[in-house]
């Protein structure tokens, strides 16, 4: 029976079967033995001459794919790449009991049954976002999430690294970054932004550039590629709380302490490029190579821009007709600050609907595929991350016993139904679809704790529609098998009959339940994407 997730292209049972054990060897190049035994850490595996797991190279097949083959004499892998490799050891890991998931075992050796798997992804950009501007998730968390990530062969970590709310990391030029920006003084605990509620919690946290460094390089050793986001220009209260002279107004702000689009905006005038191309060189110098860097471009009030007269000759100078030109332009001067230094930019979709893009920047349609599809037909390549499905700060279920959620419902159902590039688009239109992204906004996601309740088993959907393109029929009786190894993994998800006692009250949720449906949110989105100005 296939137990994997997600769904590899042919899985077939073979006769016989082999005894693996703790300490085992791993023979083959020096690089895929070490991602194959990365993939299985409680096994202990040692590199050996001869293996119990042989690891060959075969540049034939894509860095991702791989063979593997289980037979009485041994395990053969068989990797287009690194990737390949440590793809091949997370589908053997998945042969392998649920105990093998916990982080000590108290037994010797395993059978695995006599299986052939041949599998490569349909999609390139398998992602998750983490939102840890609004909640900061320390970076122990970040690394499990990393793992979590590796297990489920997700590759792109989006971390959403400021918004109004906060900046999370350390900056040695612009210091008052991390010392003001990275904190509040209390959160609001409600939606209603003219009668806001409050915790009086301060509440902070950033990653220096060593957390930073240290990130990356686990992630890249578990085949993740961080994808670093400085949302700019609006959603600029926590810098502007900082550097108020890189404002349109030069006027002051406080990290924000509620939810909802704020009016904050950073100038666009040159000593801001110059503020961001600081902050660039210092990310991606802590970071390594880095192939993408998102630049937000979402949500901005661009009425400050239109207020100022400075701003507004400096338009003009540039030939740009209206501030929705500015708007493009500006994301596009960054676009390439970021092309000289090897990385290609990535926006939300108002960037695009600005107008003025590089070609080269990929697109991220969080307003319905509508404007995704425009984005493809116009060259762009497009991530696929519509509020529905892929918007995971939605509850799983219209019910009260839901913790508290910015709207509902997307249910794993939905998630697992999602076609990132739909059949009735142009072949070339689908071409560009490069592939989906969940995303975990954390206005509603205080801790780590939620996170897992958010995250799973939405994420094994994701997953499985990531690596094999569409569900398989199978797929909820796979899912409820793989539970197993996220209950030994400690993973606190949501059970598919719904929240345990102690999962339904974080944070608590009020009588009166403001939430939107997130159908009729992304009905709305939909109707604003022709609009770079926020409909809210
Ligand atoms: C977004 O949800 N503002 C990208």
């Amino acid at each position: 029976m296939n137990t994997l997730l997600p769904r590899p292209n042919v899985l077939s049972s073979l006769s016989g079967s082999y005894e693996l054990a703790v300490g085992a060897t791993v023979s083959g190049p020096a690089e895929l033995a070490d991602a194959v035994r990365r993939a299985l850490p409680v096994l202990d595996l040692r590199p050996g001459d001869t293996g119990a797991i042989d690891v060959r190279m075969d540049p034939a097949l894509g860095e991702e794919a791989y063979r593997l083959v289980v037979g009485s004499r041994g395990v053969e892998i068989t990797a287009g790449g690194r990737a390949g490799a440590f793809y091949a050891g997370q589908s053997l890991h998945q042969l392998l009991p649920d105990a093998t998931y916990r982080s000590a075992v108290t037994t010797d050796a395993w059978t695995v049954p006599g299986v052939r798997v041949e599998d490569s992804p349909s999609h390139s950009w398998r992602g998750l976002h983490l939102d840890v501007a609004r909640h900061f998730l320390p970076k122990r968390e970040v690394l499990r999430v990393i793992d979590l990530m590796g297990a489920h062969k997700l590759n792109r970590l989006h971390l959403h690294l400021v918004d109004d709310q906060g900046w999370r990391v350390e900056s040695r030029a612009y210091p008052r970054l991390h010392e003001v920006a990275s904190h509040r003084a209390r959160t609001a605990t409600n939606y209603f932004r003219e009668e806001p509620t409050y915790d009086g919690i301060p509440h902070g946290g950033y990653y220096t550039l060593d957390d930073l460094a240290e990130i990356a390089a686990y992630a890249r050793a578990r085949e993740v590629v961080i994808v670093p986001e400085i949302d700019v220009p609006g959603h600029a209260s926590a810098i502007l709380a900082a550097y108020p002279e890189l404002g349109a107004t030069g006027e002051s702000f406080e990290v924000l302490d509620r939810w909802g689009i704020s009016p904050a905006i950073l100038s666009p005038l040159p000593p801001t490029v110059d503020f961001l191309t600081a902050v660039f060189d210092e990310l991606l110098g802590a970071l390594g190579a880095t192939p993408y860097v998102h630049i937000g471009g979402d949500e901005c009030v661009l009425d400050d821009w239109e207020a100022s007269a400075e701003i507004t000759a400096y338009r003009r100078s540039l030939g740009l007709a209206d501030v929705g030109e500015l708007h493009g332009w500006f994301l596009r001067r960054l676009a390439d600050v970021l092309a000289e230094r090897g990385s290609r930019a990535v926006v939300w979709d108002e960037a695009f609907v600005a107008g003025g893009l590089r070609k080269d920047t990929m697109v991220m349609p969080w307003r319905g595929m509508g404007v995704g599809r425009r984005a493809a037909a116009a060259g762009h390549s497009v991530i696929a991350t519509p509020v529905f499905p892929l918007y995971f700060d939605y509850a799983e279920a219209s019910s009260t016993q839901e913790p508290m959620a910015i709207g509902d419902a997307i249910t794993v159902t939905d998630v697992a139904s999602f076609e990132p590039a739909p059949s009735s688009w142009e072949p070339e239109e689908r071409e560009r679809v490069v592939g989906l992204q969940a995303q975990l906004w954390s206005e509603r996601i205080p801790d780590a704790r939620v996170l897992d309740y958010r995250a799973w088993p939405r994420a094994c959907a994701l997953a499985e529609v990531a690596w094999a393109g569409e569900a398989g029929s199978d797929f909820m009786g796979r899912l409820e098998r793989h539970l197993g190894r996220l209950d030994a993994l400690g993973v606190e998800y949501r059970p598919l009959s719904g929240p345990r006692p102690w999962q339904q009250g974080r944070p608590h949720r009020p009588a009166v339940v403001p939430v939107m449906n997130a159908m009729e949110h992304l009905d709305e989105m939909t109707h604003s994407a022709t609009s770079t100005r926020p409909s809210v």
